[in-house]
């Protein structure tokens, strides 16, 4: 897709965020939540989130979002964060994703954080292509690690660790 811009997200855009989210809940593919969320929501991940960027497309339409909650409160687990990336249906597979990542991934090195950490569904090859193309390394397998729709499903864990910040 032409013309992406990555940005911080502002409160403004919990709207689309949470539009964004609802299809990826939806489509069953991304994560074991069910219940589509209300804005309010999403509006709360200001207040608690280490990071939230915005892809926009040329329009100025927010197509995807990256956000890195804090893995754990535990202080020695302060620079990692736990993460997801949604794009808008009608965007994928046109490097919003790309853009989001590489936004999250600068905003995390910025920020001092030294890890980045996420689960991924063993099915979802393009959540998982994107990890390998932005140098995520698959640790390992959770087995069973949740039911999604009264099915038990796997995850593949997936880390980035940022080298700049681990001195
Ligand atoms: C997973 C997701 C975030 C990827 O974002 P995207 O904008 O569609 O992906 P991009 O266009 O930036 O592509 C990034 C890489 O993934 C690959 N890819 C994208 N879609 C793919 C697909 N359906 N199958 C295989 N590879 C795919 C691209 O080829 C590209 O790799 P390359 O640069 O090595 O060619 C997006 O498809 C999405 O929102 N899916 C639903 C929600 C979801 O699964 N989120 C992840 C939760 S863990």
């Amino acid at each position: 897709m032409k013309h992406l811009s990555a940005r911080p997200a502002r409160l403004a855009d919990a709207p689309a965020i949470t539009e964004i989210y609802n299809q990826g809940i939806e489509d069953r593919i991304a994560t074991f939540e069910t219940e589509p969320r209300v804005v309010s929501q999403i509006e709360a991940w200001f207040g608690h989130a280490l990071a939230i960027l915005a892809v926009e497309d040329g329009d100025g339409r927010v197509a995807g979002y990256a956000v890195a909650h804090p893995y754990s409160p535990r202080d020695c687990y302060r620079g990692i964060g736990e993460f997801s990336v949604y794009v808008r249906r009608e965007a994928r597979g046109r490097g919003v994703g790309q853009a989001a990542m590489e936004a999250l991934i600068a905003a995390a090195e910025a920020k001092g954080m030294w890890k980045l950490v996420s689960r991924v569904f063993p099915e979802n090859r393009a959540s998982l292509a994107l990890m390998a193309r932005m140098g995520f390394e698959e640790i390992g397998v959770h087995r069973n690690h949740g039911k999604l729709d009264g099915a038990w499903r796997d995850n593949v864990i997936v880390e980035r660790v940022i080298a700049a910040n681990l001195d």
